[in-house]
């Protein structure tokens, strides 16, 4: 008997904030030029931010199988910042539970075949095993960050956790593949903890592990950067499909498309675009990027030490301070104005860039970043070294993996002071520019082959694909 021909529909279903909805909405593109159905679920806010920030909508346009699903207005960080904002959010998201169930149930005409949601929300799995709808978690983090958190329980059972002692030099044992190099300081922010009853600790540690009752598991990662560690993780998940780098897969697969269509940002800040003049005219290579992400915050200390190390460098910089970053009083005025002299003489700021053609720009040099999985990705596959400087989460163990495995920066957390960033920026932008440059290149390359036609990151996201055709109604396989 002929399969009927309705085509898949996925609920896209990302935590709502910046680093994940621009990944999962860049899947969502990669499904729609394979014809797949998208629903995609976002907060009020993020939606009215997106869409007054970018050409989201025209964008999506071409795609009559696209559309966005706003969340119940419950659903929001409360205006906190940092860690709060992320538990926040992960409790309000319960509020969304109905509301999503009613979803998937009240999809008649088009009903759901797959729901790929950000694997933090096991919630989805409840309702996905439920109604009988197949589930991809898709985790947005570093392949390595995420075997670390799946790692958690044996540490603690080995009695690594609770940390003990000042020495956060000592290697941890217990996360297999990385028993060489990975010290207490490394592991990721919420993990690095001394008393097992900490929220945040129990929460992405047992959010972790819901991950094995999932059907499959999707990363924004490619085998030549982190395979050994994605051998670790399919001993656990055999069905991993490794994407990424997914901002440069999606540039790959519009090749030929219009403009409009290639100018992909999912930015929930106005991007300030004056920077690329700015850097239009600066030497080959000559310039420092410097950005924290869309979480970070930093004392106005340790602002004022960035800003000291930057300036006594010598080096030109770029330098984005998002208006809700820096926390308590203001600095003297002396200190700034004379901070403010060197920077117009040398520097330029604003309060958020186009990352990605940044990155791209032929006068950057290097990157000064908090190692967010995205920023890591972008900067690898532009080539441009870093110095890691990681505030929370993930960016931890990012930063061990860029200093030591991959060898393309210089990694300082733990630390914030004028005297280190001078020479870390010396480091990287003269010193050991040529080393660190190389392994940039080399990894670039990789990265670019991953996503081209034929590539491991290519061959898998047609096999994805393909294996979510198959869940098509009708032929969802047991
Ligand atoms: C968060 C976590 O911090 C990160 O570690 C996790 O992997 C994903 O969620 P965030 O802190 O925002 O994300 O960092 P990152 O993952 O690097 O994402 C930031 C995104 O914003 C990048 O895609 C970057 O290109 C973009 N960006 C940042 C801009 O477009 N302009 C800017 O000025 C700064």
């Amino acid at each position: 008997m002929a399969q009927q021909t309705i085509p898949p529909h996925v609920l896209i279903f990302p935590f709502p904030v910046q680093g994940h909805v621009t990944t999962m909405l860049k899947l969502s593109e990669l499904f729609c030029l394979a014809g797949i159905h998208v629903t995609y679920l976002i907060s009020t806010q993020n939606y009215t931010r997106l869409v007054r920030c970018t050409n989201v909508l025209s964008r999506l346009s071409p795609y009559p199988g696209f559309r966005f699903q706003v969340l119940p207005e419950s659903v929001s960080d409360g205006n906190a910042q940092s860690m709060d904002l992320v538990m926040n959010l992960f409790e309000s998201l319960k509020t969304a539970k109905t509301f999503f169930k009613d979803l998937l149930i009240g999809e008649a005409q088009k009903p759901v075949t797959c729901i790929i949601s950000d694997g933090l929300m096991s919630f989805t799995l409840d309702l996905g095993e439920e109604i009988g709808i197949p589930i991809i978690y898709f985790r947005t983090i570093s392949s390595c960050s995420f075997w670390a958190y799946f790692c958690m329980p044996k540490l603690v059972e080995a009695g690594e956790l609770p940390l003990k002692g000042d020495d956060m030099d000592v290697l941890i044992k217990n996360v297999p593949g990385m028993e060489c190099f990975l010290r207490q300081r490394d592991l990721p922010s919420l993990c690095r903890v001394s008393d097992l009853n900490n929220s945040t600790f129990t929460m992405i540690s047992s959010e972790t592990h819901q991950t094995v009752r999932a059907r499959a598991l999707i990363l924004n990662t490619f085998e030549d950067l982190e395979g050994p560690i994605l051998s670790q993780i399919r001993t656990e998940f055999p069905n991993t499909y490794t994407i990424g780098p997914l901002h440069a897969h999606l540039k790959a697969r519009l090749d030929g498309k219009t403009a409009s269509q290639l100018a992909s940002s999912n930015s929930l800040w106005e991007e300030d675009k004056s920077c690329i003049k700015w850097l239009d005219n600066q030497p080959l290579k000559s310039v420092v990027y410097v950005s924290f992400g869309s979480i970070a915050m930093v004392t106005r200390e340790q602002l004022v030490e960035f800003w000291h190390g930057l300036v006594n460098s010598g080096i030109r910089f770029l330098w984005v301070i998002r208006p809700d970053s820096v926390t308590d009083e203001e600095m003297g005025s002396e200190i700034q104005a004379e901070l403010e002299k060197a920077t117009k003489a040398r520097g330029y700021m604003v309060e958020w860039a186009p990352q990605e053609a940044v990155l791209a720009h032929q006068a950057v040099g290097g990157f000064l970043t908090h190692s967010g999985w995205n920023s890591t990705l972008e900067s690898i596959f532009e080539g441009v070294p870093m110095i890691c400087w990681p505030y929370f989460a993930d960016q931890q163990i990012n930063s061990r993996f860029v200093g030591e495995v991959w060898k393309v920066g210089l990694d300082i957390k733990d630390t914030c002071d004028r005297v280190v960033i001078e020479k870390a920026v010396k480091d990287m932008m003269e010193v050991r520019k040529e080393e660190f440059v190389e392994s940039a290149d080399q990894i670039a390359k990789m990265a670019r082959k991953s996503v081209g036609e034929g590539g491991s990151s290519y061959c898998n996201l047609n096999r994805l694909i393909e294996d979510i055709m198959l869940m098509t109604v009708g032929g969802i396989t047991p």
